[in-house]
């Protein structure tokens, strides 16, 4: 359904009657329930094929909202009141009572995002309660940037798509543990390491530990996450027969690619980390038999993007 009044009225029903509904955020289309209701979010964990131990991130409109939902010390306060609404989520120690323990995945803490999108910020007003959101995807395949993505996974199993049109920021929040004296880096994301580094004056730590299925600490840090179904090789430097080409700036390794998508000819993060989900979609669709990629810069939303392509590179 379109995202017009109508649409957000008819997203704010179903959600608030345990229904499930796909939304635009600014980051990749996220499948909405009310973060309080366990019987919506078993049916959400159903609808994406997820494994239940892995915690959702919940929605609210404003910092007010968040405060009701989590413990917030004073460097998460910084990075709230600097970046939200926007692609920055806070992993901080729960107020259990505001979220069930299935959203939670049973954990003390509970990640908390302010999304920056007009149509999800309209939705988390009207519903009045905090809403769980994990991207619109089934479970290990590729996050969503349009409708159309989130129908070819989920047709059938959710209840609405409230169409906005393509993702801006076209990868997921970054997600930062503020559970302890220092922040630490969970996910990269839409969010750069350095904007962040700047409002805290120091340097950022990052969750190094590879997380396995059994210990889920930050379960979308999966190795295998983002998975087309062929496979993905990284910082190529020629092409394969019959592979297509994921290449950047215009680079052209040697080889013949069967197809070729380039992430910003004007060699753009931003515009990279929009296309990125989506190009792969299409690479994937395209009969090749493989993806190779060229080398990408790290600075900026690099490590984002290439956190997300290691992902959709690992062995599975
Ligand atoms: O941009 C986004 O963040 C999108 C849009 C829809 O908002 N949502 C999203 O949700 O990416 P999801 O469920 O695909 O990823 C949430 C990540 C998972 O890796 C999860 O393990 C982690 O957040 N997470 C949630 N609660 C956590 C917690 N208490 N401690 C550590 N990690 C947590
Ligand atoms: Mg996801």
């Amino acid at each position: 359904m379109t995202a017009d009044d109508a649409g957000i009225n008819e997203a704010a029903r179903i959600l608030s009657a345990g229904g499930l509904v796909a939304l635009p955020t600014e980051t990749v289309y996220g499948l909405a329930c009310d973060a309080t209701d366990a019987r919506a979010v078993a049916r959400l964990y159903a609808a994406k094929g997820r494994p239940s131990f892995n915690p959702l991130i919940a929605h609210v409109p404003d910092l007010d909202a968040a405060r009701r939902v989590g413990h917030f010390n004073t460097e998460a306060e910084l990075l709230a009141a600097q970046f939200w609404p926007g692609p920055l989520t806070l992993v901080v120690p729960a107020i259990e009572s505001a979220t069930c323990d299935l959203a939670r995945a049973g954990l003390s803490s509970v990640a908390i995002r302010v999304p920056a999108h007009p149509v999800a910020r309209a939705v988390l007003s009207a519903v009045g309660r905090p809403i769980a959101a994990p991207s619109a995807n089934r479970s290990g395949h590729v996050s969503p940037t349009s409708a159309k993505h989130v129908m070819a996974d989920l047709d059938g199993a959710i209840d609405m798509v409230l169409d906005a049109g393509p993702a801006k920021v076209g990868i997921e929040s970054t997600i930062l543990d503020c559970t302890g004296l220092r922040p630490v880096l969970l996910r990269p994301g839409g969010l750069a390491r350095s904007a962040i580094e700047a409002v805290l004056g120091h340097k950022l730590a990052r969750l190094a530990t590879p997380v396995s299925e059994n210990a889920p600490l930050a379960p979308g840090m999966l190795a295998s996450h983002y998975a087309p179904s062929v496979p993905v090789r990284l910082d190529a430097s020629h092409i394969e027969p019959g592979e297509a080409l994921l290449t950047f700036a215009g680079a052209k390794p040697p080889g013949e690619p069967a197809i070729v998508l380039d992430l910003s000819p004007a060699g753009d993060l931003m515009e990279a980390a929009a296309n990125l989900f989506a190009h792969l979609r299409a690479l994937d669709a395209s009969g090749a038999r493989g993806i190779a990629v060229v080398p990408l810069p790290h600075e900026g939303l690099g490590e984002g993007i290439i956190d997300r392509l290691q992902r959709a590179a690992a062995p599975r």
